[in-house]
């Protein structure tokens, strides 16, 4: 069993590690040889299309569902079309505005959860073009879809999805350029600034699992509370959703994700003395809203750990516990650093609690019923 785990203990953490090799399979054959410009060999979609898209609905459930809200914001940045995103088992009720002109994005690790397939039909029989982006091309989503954007991540075999999640950001950074370069939304400097960026993201993931002793001593100093909030703003929001429901599975500690500039309108009711709180401050923009933000934070007696880049650090050492560095990327790509992070965050405080990592109770890896 242990082969099978490489050498590791448990499944996530094997997968945890591996997702520089899969954000590098993921980009692989899709940058051209100057590095500078997105191609995407198979997919069907034509420049006509591209170009007549109105509007961009993005569906899913669970891990999928949150890297839909990341991907939501990246195309919205790089092609300035309106995306919404929503959950698969919620889609069909909202009587969804669907036209020829509309792209729905369905994303799946598995390519068989129920919901999302569900969805993906209803979107079918409005008449939308249904986009996949999955980790398994044979599955009945990418059958189903008119065009795949398969996520080269590799099986993933524990229940709690890491490895998937980062590829799944890594082809809407691909998607929302490549739409980019058709439409003339960005320029080609902007185009090749990012996947320079990107091309980097692998080496940068490497630099912070050299350091997930850190992750585990924070883990360790959390992990006997029962409640956790994660709070951040932009798309350190949209990562902490996905830490929160990481922490959520693996650790059974409640925790819930708040915009940060939300918690004042009600959650902050539920801060008191020592009750952990981890803030996400990556998006440059809006670092200082977010301080202030945990400076209320830590007048109810919260205990704040914040993930930002190391040049940060010291400035918000004056107004948080402790920190856990990440290094820096562009704005646009920082979730696919941040989350790494909290997911050894996750992983640590599972482990310290004596749970099973890779099974958590009451879950499955793919729910194919309703
Ligand atoms: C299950 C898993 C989650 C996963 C979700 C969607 O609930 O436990 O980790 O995010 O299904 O799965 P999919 O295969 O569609 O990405």
């Amino acid at each position: 069993v242990t082969a099978e785990k490489g050498g590791y203990e448990h499944f996530m953490h094997k997968e945890i590690h591996e997702q520089p090799r899969a954000y590098q399979d993921t980009m692989r054959g899709r940058v051209d040889e100057t590095g500078k410009k997105v191609v995407l060999p198979d997919f069907h979609m034509t420049d006509e299309q591209i170009k007549n898209i109105r509007n961009i609905q993005i569906i899913a459930c669970g891990t999928a569902y949150h890297a839909g809200l990341v991907g939501r914001t990246v195309i919205e940045r790089l092609v300035r079309i309106p995306v919404e995103t929503d959950v698969a088992s919620e889609y069909r009720y909202r009587s969804p505005i669907i036209t020829p002109e509309t792209l729905v994005i369905v994303v799946s690790q598995s390519g068989e959860t129920a919901d999302t397939l569900a969805a993906l039909r209803e979107a079918h029989a409005n008449g939308a073009h249904v986009l996949a982006i999955t980790n398994v091309v044979g599955s009945s989503i990418a059958r189903d879809a008119d065009d795949v954007i398969a996520t080269l991540a590799g099986p993933e075999i524990a229940v709690a999805s890491t490895k998937a999640y980062t590829s799944q950001l890594i082809a809407f950074y691909l998607l929302g350029l490549y739409f980019a370069q058709v439409r003339g939304t960005q320029t080609e400097a902007q185009v090749a600034e990012t996947l320079a960026a990107m091309q980097a993201l692998p080496e940068q993931v490497e630099s912070i699992l050299a350091r997930e002793g850190e992750a585990k001593v924070h883990a360790e100093n959390f992990s006997a509370q029962k409640h956790l909030f994660f709070i951040g703003r932009g798309l350190d929001y949209a990562a902490a959703q996905e830490g929160s429901l990481k922490l959520k599975e693996i650790s059974y500690i409640h925790s819930e994700a708040y915009a940060a500039g939300e918690l004042k309108h009600g959650t902050l009711a539920l801060i008191e003395d020592g009750v952990p709180v981890i803030a996400l401050a990556t998006e440059q923009a809006l670092i200082e809203k977010t301080v202030s933000n945990i400076k209320e934070v830590k007048a109810r007696g919260g205990v704040v750990l914040t993930i930002c880049y190391e040049e940060d650090a010291k400035e918000l050492m004056k107004s948080v516990d402790s920190v856990f560095t990440i290094p820096k990327t562009l704005p646009l790509l920082t979730a696919s650093l941040s989350v790494v992070a909290l997911q050894l965050l996750s992983y640590y405080a599972s482990l310290s609690l004596g749970l099973d990592v890779d099974k958590p109770r009451n879950l499955a890896k793919s729910v194919t019923v309703e």
